[in-house]
């Protein structure tokens, strides 16, 4: 069972480096998301701060690097370089699940390194809702905290990806019990994360009810975990797992349309990930009302390549945002969250299907 899941999470890196693994026939809807150009924006880039808070910590940009590995050797250099980058430019990082290392304290390492090359860098553990179901409680969860010294425990659903790979968990039954017994003890706060579905307004209203303070949207869009099942099955010779991963490979929420149905029907904080590609994406999904935008797969590539390669990409990234920050006008963060959007075409007309008042974000600022 060890070995399986080691040549798993190995088999899982290297079909997203090789493979094209994103969603084919839908986006993200950042697409139908305009924030509205000023021409005269009023200000000088010089005074736009990408600086903002979060669970009391100070990052240089609302920008997570997401959750993606540990438990093989390659994974342990893969969360090494993520953590020199995100101490550099002074952002969040999450890691991959930490199951195998629960299940092999052997494998502690790949994770701990993480610790080790971001002393000061705000931390988030990883565990899966599939395990809760099958035992995994209180002590696995300060298990995984305590491993890598963290400051919140990501707790990441993946139905999807259970449902169409080889060997996955089925069952997600009582999940929800177990992630409010999980919140009411644990040493720090949790987010509640999807790996690439999107999470609907009333899922993420339970969520909010059992004390869970942020939640990751990861929608669709972007990495897709029936893709990448797909290729494995076809490694495998599993036929039927292959067509279920053809079948499923765009299930799920857009990202926008995750980010305005979690932020309008909820106070948590939002992260929006889940085919986040540049820093005007970012932008638009913090005018939508998320916190912090984060990204995987983007970074995966460069991960393996080094430290400075991280850098560059991020730093790409915060330019972008800083520059639409710049063209509307907004000095911070706060004045980008009250800056006016429109949204149109399919994310437009499945919000308003759902119920949701979308006008009021291009009535943000009164002619
Ligand atoms: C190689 C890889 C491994 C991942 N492993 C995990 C994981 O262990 N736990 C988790 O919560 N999410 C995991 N994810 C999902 C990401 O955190 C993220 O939610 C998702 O990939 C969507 O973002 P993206 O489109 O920018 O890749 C992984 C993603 C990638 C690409």
């Amino acid at each position: 069972m060890i070995k399986l899941i080691e040549r798993r999470k190995l088999s899982h890196i290297n079909i997203c480096l090789e493979e094209n693994v994103q969603a084919r026939n839908v986006s993200t809807g950042f697409e139908d998301v305009f924030l509205v150009h000023r021409a005269l924006p009023e200000i000088s880039i010089k005074e736009v701060d990408t600086s903002t808070e979060f669970f009391d910590h100070r990052f240089s940009a609302p920008i997570l690097i997401e959750s993606m590995t540990g438990g093989v050797r390659e994974a342990a250099k893969i969360n090494a370089t993520l953590a020199e980058a995100a101490e550099i430019i002074g952002l969040p990082l999450g890691i991959g699940s930490q199951r195998a290392a629960i299940e092999n304290s052997s494998l502690a390492y790949t994770y701990k390194i993480a610790r080790d090359k971001a002393p000061n860098t705000f931390l988030i553990a990883n565990l899966g809702g599939a395990q809760l179901t099958r035992g995994y409680g209180l002590t696995e969860a300060q298990k995984a905290v305590d491993m890598i010294d963290a400051d919140a425990l990501a707790l990441h659903l993946n139905p999807l990806q259970e449902a169409v790979q080889p060997e996955g968990e089925r069952n997600y039954g009582k999940a929800l019990p177990r992630i409010k017994k999980i919140t009411e003890a644990l040493s720090v706060p949790i987010i509640i994360k999807e790996t690439g579905a999107g999470i609907a307004a009333e899922e993420a209203k339970m969520i909010e009810d059992v004390g869970v303070k942020g939640i990751d949207v990861s929608g669709t869009g972007g990495t897709s975990w029936a893709a990448v099942e797909c290729y494995r099955a076809k490694e495998l010779k599993d036929r039927l797992r292959e067509k279920l991963g053809e079948s499923f490979w765009d299930w799920g929420i857009p990202t926008a349309v995750s980010v305005v149905e979690t932020h309008l029907s909820t106070k948590l904080k939002v992260i929006a990930s889940g085919g986040v590609r540049t820093g005007i994406d970012a932008a638009k999904a913090i005018a939508l009302g998320a916190d912090v935008a984060g990204l995987a797969l983007p970074l995966l590539k460069p991960a393996l390549e080094g430290t400075e390669k991280v850098i560059e990409t991020l730093q790409t990234l915060i330019e972008e945002l800083k520059i639409a920050m710049f063209l509307t006008g907004s000095k911070t963060i706060d004045d980008l969250k009250n800056s006016s959007v429109v949204i149109i075409g399919k994310t437009a007309e499945w919000l308003r299907a759902r119920g949701f008042d979308i006008e009021s974000y291009a009535r943000r600022r009164r002619i």
